[in-house]
């Protein structure tokens, strides 16, 4: 067989994906910062939403491009074609959803996360793993939680719930789960509990956990939204009187329909005497405990063995960043550990980092998203975070005053901290007239850009709902609100103001 010396090959024509001109890249970086700060500094001058125009969306339909274009051009297509036509959640006038805004100063980390590339993996003993490290420790002083609690960032709520019950599935079952499965033969069925106002990712994680939704019992609430804890003390009596084994109460700190907070002090006395683990979604409640006035109603937080929360809601991160600790570091190690060969720490060297982030939770490589919160606290200093959320639960109360002082307003729920729920009533229509006056409003309200409520159903009325986790929004953006509400009502019933 004839084989070509190395001599004869011609030298092969090696390239990276590296600029070949990286002055062109430095211009165009210089460009496009400029406008992302002109973007932002100017944000409240923009419609909150706007729909796209065909114009826009024949760009999404153009096939693979083979050949490229250059990164000047495809800028120019996401200035024109992209930036303008975001969620709306960086505007002062965005509360749907629970959705954060994100900061300025984070731009600038993205850079840097962007240019190191990191991969977030824990036992390489690179700055990123400390940068996490730190910023875990800081979140357990934040939020009054144990040192001692390991913890991991994640992409949001969701994952951090599906992990924190996955801990708590495993701590409680009684045998070796990870062995044998959730089916092993002749095992009582867990029950997990939690108020019928609990966020939809709970269902999710008992769902994919394998425990089938028969494993979860909702429990009623009372007038205010939160768990009905007599009610919750019957069903765990009566599941252990059927042979099922109660395993777990999730505990809300802040419901995604109202901002309830259910009665943490009580839940953990419950989970203490009947031996169970207590497990808190606190995706957005949980900063609450910044706030000097607002604090002692998240009093409990401390005492749940797996919490839950965001960074990219009410602490204004990037998204996308969430968080879970878990006062059990083995269980929570024991959990996901798996460790094979090839991703072992070693003595010295690269894969010489301080723990393994894997081992806590599903993720390998994972993006160097705490530099963002990490830069977000270093510059503002958690004194203004704790401002700002101050700020928002006292918008809350401003607008729930609004509400209830005008008679076409209706507040349907309680304002417990940073949501506020209300709908136009006209005399003579029926409920489903309202739902659908009240659908149209809010439609309207967005599709002229003037502000982006969300909505939901409580107790059988549609309500439009304003939750607040928006460091731009100021006192006059809820005056617009309301006064836009009954505006777009009174078009819509033909009623001339009378007022
Ligand atoms: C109470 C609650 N739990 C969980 C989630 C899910 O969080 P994420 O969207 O970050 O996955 C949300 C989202 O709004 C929420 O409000």
């Amino acid at each position: 067989m004839d084989r070509t010396t190395p001599n004869d090959t011609p030298e092969p024509i090696e390239r990276s994906l590296d600029p070949e001109n990286w002055d062109e890249l430095r211009v165009l970086g210089h460009r496009v910062l400029d406008d992302m700060i002109d973007y932002l500094q100017t944000i409240r001058d923009r419609p909150v939403w706007q729909p796209l125009p065909e114009s826009a969306k024949r760009l999404f339909s153009l096939p693979l491009p083979v050949g490229g274009s250059g990164a000047s051009e495809v800028y120019d297509r996401i200035r024109d074609d992209i930036l303008p036509y975001p969620t709306g959640n960086i505007h002062p006038r965005f509360w749907s959803w629970v959705g954060g805004t994100g900061t300025p100063t984070q731009l600038i980390a993205d850079m840097v996360i962007s240019t190191m590339n990191a991969t977030g993996l824990g036992f390489d003993e690179v700055a990123s793993t400390h940068v996490e490290l730190q910023l875990l420790n800081w979140l357990k002083e934040m939020l009054g939680y144990p040192a001692e609690a390991s913890g991991l960032l994640l992409s949001g709520g969701s994952m951090a719930n599906l992990v924190g019950l996955a801990v708590a599935r495993n701590r409680m079952a009684g045998f070796d789960i990870r062995q044998q499965g959730i089916s092993a033969g002749g095992e009582p069925r867990m029950i997990f509990y939690a108020s019928s106002e609990t966020h939809s990712s709970v269902r999710k994680a008992i769902e994919l956990l394998g425990l089938g939704n028969e494993s979860l019992r909702t429990v009623p609430v009372l007038d205010d939204f939160t768990i009905d804890a007599t009610a919750l003390r019957e069903a765990i009596k009566s599941d252990r009187q059927h042979g099922f084994r109660p395993a777990c109460i999730i505990a809300n700190i802040g419901t995604v329909n109202t901002g309830a907070i259910d009665p943490l002090p009580l839940l953990a006395d419950i989970a203490s005497a009947e031996r169970l683990w207590l497990h808190a979604d606190a995706a957005f409640g949980a900063f609450a405990r910044l706030s000097p006035q607002s604090a002692a109603l998240v009093d409990g937080l401390e005492r749940a063995d797996s919490l839950a929360f965001d960074l990219h809601k009410w602490l204004y991160v990037q998204y996308d960043c969430g968080c879970v600790l878990v006062k059990d570091s083995k269980a929570h190690r024991n959990t996901f550990s798996v460790l094979p060969s090839y991703i072992r720490s070693l003595d010295r060297g690269v894969a010489s980092g301080p723990l393994n982030f894997s081992e806590y939770g599903v993720q390998l490589s994972r993006s160097f998203k705490a530099l963002r919160a990490w830069m977000g606290l270093k510059s503002e200093g958690v004194q203004r975070y704790a401002e700002q959320i101050e700020q928002n639960i006292r918008q809350a109360q401003y607008l729930d005053q609004l509400v209830m002082q005008h008679p076409e307003l209706e507040l349907l729920a309680p304002t417990a901290l940073n949501i506020v729920n209300f709908r136009y009533v006209a005399k003579g229509l029926d409920t489903q007239a309202l739902d659908e006056l009240n659908a149209e409003i809010l439609m309207t309200l967005q599709e002229r850009g003037i502000a982006a409520p969300s909505s939901t159903v409580l107790n059988g009325k549609f309500s439009l709902r304003v939750a607040i986790c928006n460091h731009r929004s100021r006192r006059e953006d809820f005056d617009i609100l309301v006064e836009n509400v009954v505006a777009i009502a009174r078009e819509l019933t033909g009623k001339v103001a009378s007022r």
